[in-house]
């Protein structure tokens, strides 16, 4: 069951794709359409399966559409240009060289934040509970795997890997983490002009995360070292904790609860 009030069909694009996208349909309890019926005269949400793999379209305030894509774009621009170490979440995660953290990323989405920390040598488990937003990130893991002419980006993609779950369930179970990323959805997000077009569309699909108090305090019972928190820059800490310290950048601050020292090798 997808956990939305959007409406939203699966579509293949091309004959090729139509098991695979019947499938798909199958595996979130959505209605399928095949090739060439106007899916955006019914529904504004569409999740369209291609050669090119699967893309969230929408039809509503003329967004692209939205697909994860590790090898191109801005995200292989920040791989590239981004700062490396020096960028604020790799400071907050504390990554200060090429380190061999294992950081979970509990609030995945479409793992922008996750690949910044994998493509500077931590592992990265992610942690996605919608599952378009889970399928659309394999989607993206696949692609970039199958792919990439970069060995770089397809070393930081071996290192990631997607769980497709309520992270307050798999913390449950799971290895313990170094360090414990969170960056839930809010809802004040829809009114700054600086949220990009994607996290708007996701924003419509997820909903806000209205669990973000309970999983900052499930983190920090089973984080190793820290706990980081992205926040938009002037937003109140999460679940009115003060962080140990906070690494700001241009729009968001990373809050950062500091449970024990930091090997001296990782930070
Ligand atoms: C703001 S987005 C994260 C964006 C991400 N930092 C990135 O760089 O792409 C928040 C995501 O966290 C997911 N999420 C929120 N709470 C969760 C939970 N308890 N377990 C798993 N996923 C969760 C939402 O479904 C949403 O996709």
């Amino acid at each position: 069951m997808i956990p939305s009030s959007v409406p939203l069909v699966v579509v293949a694009a091309d004959r090729l794709n139509l098991a695979a996208g019947r499938e798909l349909a199958r595996s979130l309890g959505l209605a399928f359409l095949g090739p060439g019926v106007a899916a955006q005269n019914i529904t504004p949400f569409i999740l369209s399966l291609s050669g090119e793999g699967l893309a969230l379209l929408s039809s509503e305030g003329h967004f692209g559409a939205i697909v994860c894509d590790f090898t191109g774009g801005r995200i292989r621009h920040r791989y590239h240009h981004g700062g490396g170490v020096g960028q604020a979440i790799a400071r907050a995660a504390g990554i200060k060289h090429t380190s061999e953290l294992l950081i979970a990323d509990l609030t995945a989405g479409l793992g922008e934040d996750a690949f910044v920390l994998a493509g500077l040598g931590a592992r990265v488990v992610m942690v996605e509970r919608h599952p378009v937003v889970a399928a659309l990130l394999e989607d993206g893991l696949r692609r970039a795997r199958q792919e990439s002419s970069n060995v770089g980006i397809r070393a930081a993609v071996e290192r990631m890997s997607l769980v497709a779950a309520d992270a307050r369930i798999w913390l449950a179970t799971a290895d313990q983490p170094d360090v414990i990323c969170l960056d839930p959805m809010f809802p004040e997000r829809h009114k700054s002009a600086l949220v990009r077009k994607e996290m708007q569309v996701l924003q419509r699909l997820v909903g806000a995360d209205h669990d973000g108090d309970e999983l900052l305090e499930l983190a920090l019972e089973r984080a190793q070292y820290r706990v980081v928190v992205k926040r938009a820059r002037h937003a109140a800490p999460l679940a009115g904790r003060e962080p140990t310290f906070a690494v700001t950048g241009k729009t968001t601050r990373f809050d950062v609860y500091s449970l024990r020292k930091l090997p001296s090798s990782v930070e």
